[in-house]
């Protein structure tokens, strides 16, 4: 049998600032570029030329002031602030790339149905089967304001919400067959009625009536990317999701999720490879391991604690500017819902007297994602033992400054993983929905 093959996507964020916030102030940053097409259209070669499954843009729908009710901080120190539409971008990237594949963040408790997809239909049809829709349900009060929203729903409504819109979007995407168009001049029929149909989607919340006025597109459906972790995320993951993000630290916590979601595909009639799941990672690397770690002090050095703090205020919905910043936080009397919070956010980091600072700093380095620091072997080596153990299938490659961080890791680390029997050496489906299943 063939040996199972590791699967990697590209981190993207169409804005200055990818999760390190100091990341945009490295001499090697293009941050600089970052209203430019040509900036993203390079990422999108470098990551297929190292053969990636897809490049992914996450999503952001407003710019947070929860810290001192003012955005200030995070615009001056360029926390993660401001956000092209990723969606126009991808169809840029679909045209200077050829196999990988294109994913894009929409929120479905604000798009409607329709909307979604007759866009992702488009870029599929741009890329010639490439596109994939990231499902987010978002998270924050702020972005519901901007859709004229006081509030968001709470967790569970978004999610049944979100059934919906998934049922209505396939209801839309179904409402022409493959072979529609039949394009026959002579005869004067340039689409055969009988083969579309009105969508007639009606839930609880949303309608829609159809048919897309966007042909059926190569893979029928986008691939359906999401990052489910509560219990509910979860459920909705299972029987909708083709590739998972997660965030996790601990081997055995990956384990867990790992085996938890796979079970619960399998009791949704779907079989467990039909989804593949992959943590998030930083990659720092060097030609020695002394190298790397210098590499790492200098990005870390970088990073502002106070523009961290901001992260943090908007991650947990709480201006942490009413507490001081040089405090032991575990001397500190914060809101229990926001503690808990924390306690979580800052997972693994909990031993010392941590001051808010230092969480600050700490969430500036990376928003928590783990970074493996090292030779390209080493981080093979890291990566190797993570697949091998079932914590994944592959990962979402998030470097701190690009496009340098990613050219590294396809220079250094991909041969590594190739001579290793790991990772593909060429593409050799056609659709992306054929690399994540290949
Ligand atoms: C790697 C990764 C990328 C994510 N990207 C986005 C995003 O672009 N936009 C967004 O609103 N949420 C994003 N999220 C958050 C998830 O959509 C989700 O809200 C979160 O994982 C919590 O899931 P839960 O609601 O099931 O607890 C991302 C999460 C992860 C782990």
């Amino acid at each position: 049998m063939a040996q199972r093959q590791m699967h990697f996507v590209g981190y993207l964020i169409a804005g200055p600032t990818w999760h390190n916030n100091g990341g945009w102030r490295h001499p090697e940053s293009d941050a600089n570029l970052a209203l430019d097409p040509q900036r993203y259209e390079r990422m999108a070669r470098i990551l297929e030329d190292g053969l990636f499954d897809a490049v992914f843009f996450v999503d952001v729908l407003a710019l947070f002031d929860t810290y001192q009710g003012s955005f200030a901080g995070q615009v001056a120190g360029a926390g993660q602030m401001w956000y092209l539409d990723p969606m126009l971008l991808l169809a840029a990237m679909a045209r200077v790339t050829r196999n990988i594949g294109l994913a894009g963040t929409l929120s479905t408790t604000f798009y409607h149905p329709f909307h979604i997809a007759r866009t992702f239909a488009t870029l599929d049809h741009m890329s010639a089967g490439r596109a994939a829709w990231n499902v987010v349900t978002s998270a924050n009060t702020r972005e519901a304001q901007n859709f004229g929203l006081d509030r968001l729903p709470p967790r569970e409504a978004r999610y049944d919400h979100a059934d919906e819109v998934m049922e209505a979007c396939d209801a839309l995407w179904n409402s022409w067959d493959d072979d529609a168009i039949v394009y026959d001049r002579k005869a004067g029929i340039y689409a055969d009625p009988a083969k579309l149909r009105y969508a007639d989607y009606r839930g609880k919340w949303v309608r829609t009536r159809g048919p897309l006025t966007t042909p059926r597109s190569p893979q029928g459906r986008p691939v359906i990317m999401q990052a489910g972790s509560s219990d509910r995320g979860r459920a909705f993951a299972a029987r909708w999701a083709e590739v998972i993000f997660t965030l996790q630290h601990a081997k055995p916590d990956m384990q867990a999720f790992y085996s938890d979601i796979k079970t619960r595909m399998e009791r949704n009639g779907r079989r467990p490879e039909d989804c593949i799941i992959t943590p998030a990672i930083d990659v720092i690397l060097g030609e020695t391991d002394s190298i790397a770690r210098e590499k790492a002090a200098y990005l870390e050095s970088l990073v502002s604690p106070e523009v961290g703090v901001c992260d943090l205020s908007n991650a947990l919905g709480l201006d942490l500017s009413q507490y001081p910043l040089d405090k032991p936080l575990e001397d500190m009397e914060i809101t229990e819902g926001a503690r808990g919070v924390l306690d979580v956010i800052l997972q693994g980091s909990r031993a010392g007297r941590l001051t808010l600072r230092d969480a600050g700093y700490r969430y500036g380095v990376s928003q928590l994602t783990p970074a493996l620091v090292g030779t390209p072997e080493m981080v093979a080596d890291r990566l190797q033992d993570m697949f091998e153990s079932h914590c994944c299938d592959g990962f979402v490659v998030c470097p701190s400054v690009t496009p340098g961080g990613y050219a590294q890791f396809v220079n250094m680390v991909v041969p590594e993983l190739q001579r290793r029997g790991l990772y593909r050496s060429a593409y050799t489906g056609r659709t992306l929905r054929e690399h994540i299943r290949g």
